[in-house]
């Protein structure tokens, strides 16, 4: 906990420190001001001098004002440092927030990660401030107070001892019922949030189902045990309060009482009761003000440890030490890649080999849990390889500094995902650069986007809301297919992102990007046989391995699951003539090679009778 605190204190130690004198001068003031009121009624009101009241009195006002003035700047200082301090925790926990890895959002929820970034650095906040300043404050007016009573009457200071002991007493029947339930508080308003969440976003489905009453049966759930948790703190903080009167209000009474008899026997001043009435209500104060410090601390011990889970999260995937060079060819290949997600025993990838080269399309084709957005997650290391390796133009992707990798590849994810703003900055997002109005439209052009784009009523300028809500998924996801290209990152990776597109955008786009993208290294994961045809390798995936690997009509030929897969999508007829097609060419590459092979044979045999002359030539030199 210190070390946290002081992690975050050290920049602002100036202003603490300024705090810190304010308030000790504050509590110094405060401490002498019964001292005159004792005076004002002794040499004043007593002897009837009115003298000894004004000079008193003035100085009493302007010792109180000073108070307040030092008091309110302790105040101020207090409140900007800590109010810096939950800035910069804020800040920092977001950072490391960005920096995490799939894995590490596996293990806290969003909405326990957004509890922790704002809840828990206001409580932080507000703790600390109160016990910065208090927890100086209430400890000089507590002391003082009690010194300056035994220097007026040692007989009458049992009268503080019972005050304060009855005060110990609740404070610590507090502590023990209320302080173990206020680190439940903060899990319970993780829960909260998080069934919130869930059902804002996804109030459609439920609608759908109707199941709106069992969702807001889950929240009235949770919701009436915050109720009972609040209920609960009110009404033990609520005793505080008036218990507090009444013991101050009893030790008045007693002060005033056997003060009287003192006052008789001469052995105290009627001046010296009033001050003694006030050093009580110090000593209240200040020993409310420490019960209150006491019930903090947890608290604020609570919201420490959350924020520290995330700030002190070890992220799995992080940039080596000696980092390499981006690669400047972009050749992609797996090397007997294995994986599994972290937490689970089971392998969802096994043994993957597959190579491909720049400029040309490589296809993942299987059904649904076969493991094809995993391989395309693990190009930008969203996850690690548990086994094997990925290389880009040579290089072991993790020897790359992350910044880098991502720099060099435009990632479509399966589920298309925008942010508020308007079309062009979506765009833009995927490029380090400001791109010019041209280059956005010639992205959305290739994305089959600009259409629709086009004509809304602001083009460019049309706003996109959270998570791009007023578009339809087909228009979301042209919109990220854009963004992945005006990146003009040499891999492409499209995860299943053509699949809310109509046959003939999907044929479209395809040939746009065929084109459009021909340095461009692109893997694509997709449903549709269609979608894929022309890739110059396709990736059939059963189970987390592959089963089949060649061109459409290398596949239809010879592999059985892709030819199923076909069959389910294409007419028999299509499959016929593709397949006809394809021994068309065969035959055709087969001559070119021979041909190629030829030519290359009598180049062989050309070049080395070549030599075979130099060599004669040189013999004959030598003799
Ligand atoms: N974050 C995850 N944690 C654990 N298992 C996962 C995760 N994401 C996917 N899986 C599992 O991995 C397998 C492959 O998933 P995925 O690659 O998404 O399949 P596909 O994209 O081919 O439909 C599935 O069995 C799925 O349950
Ligand atoms: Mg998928």
């Amino acid at each position: 906990m210190l070390k946290f605190i002081f992690k975050f204190a050290k920049k602002y130690w100036l202003s603490l420190s300024l705090m810190l004198i304010f308030t000790v001068f504050s509590a110094k003031i405060n401490l002498e001001l019964p001292q005159y009121t004792s005076k004002i009624i002794t040499q004043g009101v007593a002897m009837k001098n009115m003298e000894a009241i004004y000079s008193n009195g003035f100085h009493m006002i302007g010792l109180s004002l000073l108070s307040g003035v030092l008091m309110l700047a302790g105040i101020f200082f207090a409140s900007r440092s800590a109010g810096a301090m939950a800035r910069d925790i804020r800040h920092e926990t977001f950072k490391k927030i960005e920096d995490f890895s799939m894995s590490e959002f596996g293990k806290f929820s969003v909405a326990s990660l957004t509890t922790r970034i704002t809840n828990d650095a206001r409580q932080f906040q507000q703790t600390f401030t109160m016990i910065m300043r208090m927890g100086i404050y209430a400890p000089i007016i507590g002391a003082g107070a009690i010194i300056n009573t035994l220097a007026i009457s040692g007989s009458m200071s049992w009268i503080m001892a019972i005050t304060v002991f009855s005060i110990i007493v609740l404070t610590t029947i507090i502590g023990v019922f209320a302080v173990p339930k206020l680190k439940i508080f903060q899990t319970k308003l993780d829960k909260l949030n998080m069934q919130t969440r869930q059902t804002i976003t996804g109030l459609r489905v439920i609608r759908a189902y109707r199941k709106e009453k069992v969702e807001e049966e889950k929240f009235g759930e949770i919701n009436t045990e915050m109720l009972k948790m609040n209920v609960f703190f009110e009404r033990i903080f609520g005793l505080i309060s008036p218990y507090m009167t009444m013991v101050s209000g009893l030790g008045l009474v007693a002060i005033a009482w056997i003060g009287s008899y003192f006052v008789k026997s001469g052995e105290i001043s009627i001046g010296d009761v009033a001050s003694l009435t006030q050093y009580l209500a110090q000593v209240t104060f200040a020993f409310v003000m420490l019960s209150m410090i006491f019930m903090s601390i947890p608290r604020m011990n609570v919201a420490i440890k959350r924020l520290s889970e995330i700030l002190d999260e070890e992220i799995l995937i992080k940039d080596k030490a000696k980092t390499k060079k981006a690669p400047k060819t972009f050749e992609l290949a797996f090397e007997n890649v294995s994986f599994a997600y972290p937490d689970s025993e089971e392998a969802v990838l096994e043994g993957i080999n597959f190579e491909v080269q720049q400029g040309q399309t490589i296809a993942v084709i299987g059904g649904t849990g076969s493991g094809k957005s995993t391989i395309a997650k693990l190009i930008p290391r969203f996850y690690d390889v548990s086994k094997g390796k990925i290389k880009l133009g040579g290089v072991d992707i993790r020897d790359l500094k992350q910044s880098e990798l991502h720099n060099l590849i435009g990632y479509v994810p399966q589920k298309a995902s925008l942010f508020s703003g308007n079309i062009r900055e979506n765009i833009n997002y995927g490029s380090s650069k400001h791109l010019t109005d041209e280059e956005i439209i010639e992205a959305l052009k290739i994305a089959q986007a600009w259409d629709f784009v086009q004509k809304l009523p602001e083009d460019l300028n049309e706003k996109v809301s959270q998570g791009g809500k007023n578009f339809s998924g087909g228009q979301k996801q042209r919109l990220s297919i854009a963004r992945a290209i005006a990146s003009k990152a040499p891999i492409l990776i499209f995860d299943d992102s053509f699949s809310a597109l109509d046959y003939k955008t999907d044929a479209k786009l395809r040939a746009e990007l065929a084109t459009k993208t021909k340095s461009q290294t692109k893997f694509i994961v997709a449903q549709r046989v269609t979608s894929i045809m022309q890739a110059d390798k396709i990736i059939v995936l059963d189970g987390g391995k592959i089963v089949g690997i060649g061109t459409h009509g290398e596949l239809l030929e010879d592999n059985e699951i892709y030819r199923e897969i076909a069959s389910s999508q294409l007419s028999d007829e299509e499959i016929e003539a593709q397949i006809k097609d394809f021994e068309k060419q065969k035959t055709v590459s087969k001559t070119k090679k021979a041909a190629k092979k030829a030519v290359s044979v009598s180049k062989k045999i050309a070049k080395k009778s070549l030599k075979q002359a130099v060599a004669k030539k040189s013999k004959k030199g030598e003799k």
